[in-house]
């Protein structure tokens, strides 16, 4: 179906068609309907606010969500004491989880100047039972919770929100089901992820993202690939392929593809300029994909490839399934194949078990790898996870050790980063800096970020860039 659809003309006399997406544009047109008649009663526009807690898949769902409510009537804002505001949760660490409660207890407030606000929250705190406990008992004035599994059927949702006073709770185990062609709002004109897999099967022992995503589920890659010509047809430059491990990509499908070959049709569409994915992990990179990134004139120069420790006593407690020799060696093939590569990564300190010796081994595995960039996380206890049960590390040994791991982040980084300082490369434009409106800020291939003086007519363009002065992880530049 036509994501465009008018939504005026479907019929919404009758009973809900029951396939999909057939069902949820009938819940839209209903939605509305709803909406028109508040508006009416209210004598002003209605708002909807979304905030995205966690990772890049969350901010793709977040995009739907804001692709729903936008075409149903609401005008987006940014703050939160909208009419409609729902967070899109994250719970891979405790402290995503303590913002979400933060922010909940603001929304209160806000709550009592506007009686008409409905408050909803989904995404992946909502897949664990603990919490929806927790939110039914302490925050009852939220009107919707649902979790990751359905979030296709958000348009449902609200008008079950509209039509009845009660808490709407609607979570879902798992699911093996994709749901094609909804509406989504991308938050830049030039670039967008696109979900190619759901789920995880890997099972880290501190993770709990396959207890809250699902099992590994990949979408057809002719429905990958028809989504991608449409983005470039409407402006995009650059996509970035999102699976929580992009490497495993394909193989259950009922025609099995590697993410090497699909890597391999992506470069094959005309207008996009830029490929980029999240996340590889590294017991599942082939030669193929080294070979397919290194004659690709699309795929960016950046490998994302998350270690999380160094010692192998403390990857085999992660079970990670590779050893400090066997990622070391990986990281060197890679760099042999592609020299101007950037690795980056994700670091966790204070594993339960961990010691100053295995500290040691993770700063050794930095200082060899050299990383452009590291992610580095103090362990967080999750729980349901195999981790969980272990005996954890004292806080004071973590801190220390992770602000030794950090320094050291930092210092190869900066090396690794200004080995371009006085080069020509090619800078996506992405918006006006932050901070000082006569700058731009974009990225190169490799991912590093660059400011120079410029203005918003170069955003979503691909410009040469001259780097004069690294400050760190970004360059100070000019345009050439
Ligand atoms: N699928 C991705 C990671 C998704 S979570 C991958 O395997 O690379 C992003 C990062 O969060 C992980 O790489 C890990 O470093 C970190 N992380 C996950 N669970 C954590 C926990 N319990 N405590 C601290 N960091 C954690
Ligand atoms: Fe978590 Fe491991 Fe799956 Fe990544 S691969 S999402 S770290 S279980
Ligand atoms: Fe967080 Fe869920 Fe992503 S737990 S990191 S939002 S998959």
């Amino acid at each position: 179906m036509d994501t465009n659809v008018e939504l005026d003309k479907i019929d919404i006399t009758g009973e809900a068609p029951l396939e999909e997406p057939a069902r949820q544009y009938y819940f839209m047109a209903k939605a509305r309907r709803h909406l028109e008649a508040q508006r009416e009663r209210l004598g002003r526009p209605l708002t909807a606010a979304v905030t995205t807690f966690g990772c890049q898949m969350n901010a793709r769902d977040s995009e739907k969500l804001v692709g729903i409510l936008r075409l149903v009537g609401y005008e987006m804002i940014e703050e939160e004491d909208a009419d409609f505001v729902i967070f899109n949760t994250c719970t891979v660490r405790d402290n995503a989880n303590q913002r979400v409660y933060g922010r909940l207890g603001e929304l209160k407030g806000y709550r009592r100047k506007n009686p008409n606000m409905k408050i909803a929250l989904c995404g992946c705190m909502m897949q664990e039972p603990s919490v929806v406990e927790k939110i039914r008992g302490s925050y009852p004035f939220v009107n919707l919770l649902f979790g990751t599994h359905n979030i296709y059927k958000f348009a449902e949702l609200l008008c079950t929100v509209f039509e009845q006073s009660d808490m709407v709770v609607d979570i879902w185990e798992d699911t093996n089901r994709i749901v094609e062609d909804l509406p989504v709002e991308r938050k830049y004109p030039f670039k967008s992820g696109i979900n190619i897999m759901f789920g995880c099967n890997n099972f880290c022992s501190y993770c709990i993202v396959p207890y809250v995503r699902g099992r590994e589920r990949s979408r057809e890659p002719k429905d990958i690939l028809r989504e991608i010509e449409a983005l470039v047809a409407d402006g995009v430059v650059e996509i970035m392929l999102l699976g929580q491990n992009v490497n495993s990509y394909g193989k259950n499908l009922d025609n099995p593809i590697t993410f090497a070959q699909l890597l391999r049709e992506v470069e094959k569409i005309e207008g996009l300029q830029r490929i980029r994915f999240m996340t590889s992990h590294p017991k599942d990179l082939s030669d193929e994909l080294i070979q397919v990134m290194k004659e690709s004139r699309k795929i960016c120069r950046h490998l994302h490839l998350p270690v999380q420790a160094g010692s192998t006593k403390i990857l085999s407690a992660m079970n990670r399934r590779y050893t400090k020799e066997q990622y070391l060696a990986l990281a060197a093939k890679i760099r042999r194949e592609i020299p101007d590569i950037a690795l980056t990564t994700d670091i966790i300190v204070g594993f339960p078990g961990e010691t100053d010796e295995d500290v040691e081994e993770t700063i050794d595995i930095i200082r060899q790898v050299r990383y452009d960039n590291a992610f580095t996380f103090i362990y967080s206890r999750r729980t349901g996870t195999p981790a969980a049960a272990m005996e954890p590390v004292p806080e004071e040994q973590v801190k220390r050790n992770f602000d030794k791991v950090l320094k050291t982040v930092q210092t190869v980084a900066r090396e690794q980063v200004a080995r371009y300082q006085g080069q020509t490369m090619e800078v996506l434009v992405e918006e006006i800096n932050e901070n000082d409106a006569s700058l731009v800020t974009g990225r190169l291939s490799n991912n590093t970020l660059v400011h120079f003086p410029g203005d918003a007519s170069l955003i979503g363009q691909i410009v040469p860039v001259c780097l004069e002065e690294c400050h760190g992880f970004y360059y100070m530049g000019r345009q050439v």
